[in-house]
């Protein structure tokens, strides 16, 4: 058979391809479509002649072609995007919705405490540093000097994640890492004087006063001849100041194993908001580094001594503006926040 060109709608063949593609999923395989083998197979049947102006016409139908496949393939992909109407009248004057205006955002309380809790510390010639928020095994209990299978490991309520590392239940994971650090320091004749703040987990039930989620403050200093006398008046001198009034301290005996002596802290509710003579709020743990814990770190415990103490810096913070309950905190209340603002 002999195929005329004049009599070939070639025309006809390209608006056929293209309604295939504009309507397709997955227009490429328009491209595989028998119209254009057909189309191919046409040029070699016509005369010689006539090939070379059918097969520029040809090769302008797989141009159009390819053409609109790549578009189609644009739309496709964007067609989850909602487009903007670009039409729609533009008032650069025009009032926010009314949600949340900059300038009424505000510092959380509790990063504004921590952060006069850290210069307090600081002024007194502490070096500061953020504890971590995920640790292990050894700083949470093996470097603080708590016995395989103690039952005082029991009484953190530490998370576990599934590769055995633990999100800390204190800030005393840091103790280990602050001894080690201020090893060569001490050697060379000075101090180490450092705190250590950041957020603790633990696995509790959540209540007024119990949370999952906290800060601590902790602190660490070793020297020569470091007493427990100077402990208590470090930490009288850092309550003093953080509450800007004098205050009554005592001090009772407690538990930690990595501390020897171990103490609570505590101090008596002021007056000035509601206390009661005789009425103590614990508010730290502390005591003497235990000797385990300073060898553990590479320090000599018949040559050096040191003192420790970590607390809740809610508790503080409750207490400073009558915070009747803990939960307030991570609760993300705008009413409990914009007390805060300044
Ligand atoms: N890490 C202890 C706790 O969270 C507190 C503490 C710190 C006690 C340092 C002694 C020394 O309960």
């Amino acid at each position: 058979m002999k195929i005329i060109m004049s009599t070939y709608d070639v025309e006809g063949v390209k608006q056929s391809l293209l309604e295939k593609v504009a309507g397709s999923d997955s227009p490429r395989d328009v491209l595989k479509a028998p119209e254009i083998r057909e189309l191919y197979g046409v040029i070699g049947s016509l005369p010689a002649e006539e090939r070379g102006a059918f097969g520029k016409q040809v090769n302008e139908v797989k141009l159009a072609v390819e053409a609109a496949i790549e578009a189609r393939e644009n739309e496709l992909e964007s067609a989850d995007v909602v487009a903007i109407d670009v039409t729609a009248p533009w008032d650069v004057n025009s009032a926010q919705p009314a949600l949340l205006p900059t300038e009424q955002g505000t510092q959380h309380p509790l990063t504004t405490e921590l952060e006069n809790v850290v210069d307090i510390f600081t002024r007194m010639g502490f070096e500061a540093v953020e504890s971590r928020q995920i640790d292990d095994d050894h700083h949470m209990f093996g470097a603080l000097n708590f016995p395989e299978d103690h039952p005082a490991r029991d009484g953190y309520d530490t998370f576990r994640t599934e590769e055995g590392f633990i999100p800390p239940a204190h800030t005393s994971t840091m103790q280990h890492r602050i001894l080690k650090d201020g090893k060569a320091k001490l050697e060379a004749g000075g101090q180490i004087a450092a705190i250590s703040y950041g957020r603790v987990f633990r696995n509790e039930d959540v209540d007024a006063t119990h949370e999952h989620t906290f800060y601590q403050c902790e602190g660490v200093f070793v020297s020569e001849d470091a007493t427990l006398g100077q402990m208590l008046g470090t930490l009288r001198s850092f309550f003093e100041t953080y509450y800007g009034q004098e205050l009554r301290v005592k001090t009772q005996p407690a538990y930690f194993p990595f501390v020897e002596p171990g103490l609570e802290f505590a101090i008596e509710k002021p007056a000035a908001i509601g206390g009661k003579p005789g009425e103590w709020l614990e508010m730290l743990g502390c005591g003497m580094i235990h000797p385990n814990v300073l060898k553990d770190a590479g320090i000599d415990p018949t040559k050096y001594r040191g003192f420790a103490w970590g607390g809740g810096v809610e508790r503080l913070v409750m207490l400073k503006y009558g915070i009747e309950d803990l939960r307030h905190f991570e609760s993300g209340k705008l009413a409990f926040l914009r007390k805060f603002a300044s």
